[in-house]
C-alpha cells in the first residue's frame, strides 16, 4: 500500500496521474489544489468529478502558499511520497505576472518542502520543465547540460525548484526526482497550451494566430506517458536511498509548429 500526496491533483497532469495511481488497488491518494483561477475552474472541478467518488481519494482544497494549513495536511495523514505538480505553469503568463510565480512556485514548494522535513518524509518526485533550457543550441538537451541561463520567470522558478531540492537532498537525505516534462498534450490539456487552443479555433472556422512561419519547434509529450514516467519515477524513489535526479520525460522528435496544425487539420477535417 502507498499513500501519494499529489499537489496540483485537480490539474491537466495531476488528476490525470491520480486517475492511474487509483486503479492499482492499496494506493490511497490525498490531493491538494486550491483550484485557481488560472483558467476555467469547471475543467478542474470536471477532472475530479470521479475521484471524489473514489474513498481512496481525499481532496484538500488549500493552497500550497499557506502553511499552516500545509502543515495540518502532513499531520493528518500518513504519506510515502509527495508528487509535486502544483504551480503556476505557463511561460507567456509569467512575464505578465512574475512575482504570481515566485510565489507560488517557489514560496509554494519551500512550504511542501519543510513539511517533508518536519514529517520525516523522505520521497519527492516534482515537475520541472523542459523550459529551463531556455535557448540552448545543441540538440538534443541533456539532463547534464548547462541551464543557467533561463529566458523566462517560469523557467527560473523551476530552475530555482532544482536547486532548493537539492538542498533538500543534501542536508536531509531526501531522494529527489525532478522530472523535466516537455509540452504534455491528451485529453484535458490545459487551455492555455497550443494544441488545445488551435483545435478549438479550427472546430469554430476561426483563423490561427501565428507568429512568424510556423518553422519553430519543439517536443510534444502525450499524457499518457508522462503518467506512466511519474509512476515509474515514483517507483524508483521509493525503492532507492539518498538520490537525486534530474530526467527529461519526453523524447527528441521536435515538431514544427506548421506540422503540428497539419495534423490537427487533418485529424478534424478542418477547412481553414
Ligand atoms: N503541461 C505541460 O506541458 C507541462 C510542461 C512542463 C512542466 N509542467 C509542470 O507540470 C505541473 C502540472 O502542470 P499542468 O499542465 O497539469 O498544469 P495545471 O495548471 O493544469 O495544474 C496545476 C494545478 O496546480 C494547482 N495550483 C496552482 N497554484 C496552486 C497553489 N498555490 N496551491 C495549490 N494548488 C495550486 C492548480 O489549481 C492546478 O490544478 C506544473 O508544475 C507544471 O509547471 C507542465
Amino acid at each position: 500500500m502507498i499513500n501519494y500526496l499529489v499537489t496540483g491533483g485537480a490539474g491537466f497532469i495531476g488528476s490525470s496521474l491520480c486517475d492511474e495511481l487509483l486503479k492499482s488497488e492499496g494506493n490511497h491518494i490525498i490531493a491538494i489544489d486550491n483550484f485557481c483561477d488560472f483558467y476555467d475552474v469547471r475543467i478542474k472541478e470536471n477532472n475530479i468529478k470521479e475521484l471524489i467518488k473514489n474513498p481512496n481519494f481525499k481532496l484538500y482544497r488549500n493552497d500550497i502558499r499557506d502553511k499552516k494549513a500545509i502543515t495540518k495536511i502532513f499531520a493528518e495523514n500518513n504519506i510515502d511520497i509527495v508528487i509535486h505538480l502544483a504551480a503556476m505553469a505557463g511561460v507567456r503568463s509569467s512575464i505578465e505576472n512574475p512575482i504570481l510565480y515566485q510565489d507560488v512556485n517557489c514560496m509554494g514548494t519551500q512550504n511542501i518542502l519543510e513539511a517533508m522535513k518536519e514529517f520525516n518524509i523522505n520521497n519527492l518526485v516534482m515537475a520541472s520543465s523542459s523550459s529551463v533550457y531556455g535557448n540552448c543550441r545543441k540538440t538534443p538537451f541533456k539532463e547534464d547540460m548547462i541551464v543557467d541561463y533561463p529566458i523566462s520567470p517560469y523557467a527560473a522558478t523551476k530552475k530555482a525548484n532544482e536547486i532548493m531540492t537539492h538542498v533538500y537532498h543534501k542536508l536531509y537525505n531526501m531522494n529527489v526526482i525532478m522530472l523535466r516534462l516537455f509540452t504534455v498534450y491528451g485529453p484535458r490539456q490545459r487551455p492555455d497550451l497550443a494544441i488545445n487552443k488551435f483545435t478549438k479555433l479550427m472546430l469554430a472556422d476561426e483563423e490561427i494566430p501565428m507568429y512568424g512561419k510556423g518553422t519553430t519547434s519543439r517536443d510534444y509529450t502525450y499524457i499518457s506517458d508522462i503518467v506512466d514516467g511519474i509512476i515509474k519515477a515514483s517507483n524508483y524513489c521509493i525503492k532507492n536511498n539518498n538520490i537525486y535526479e534530474i530526467l527529461n520525460l519526453g523524447n527528441s522528435f521536435p515538431v514544427t509548429l506548421r506540422k503540428m496544425i497539419d495534423i490537427i487539420r487533418t485529424s478534424f477535417k478542418c477547412k481553414t
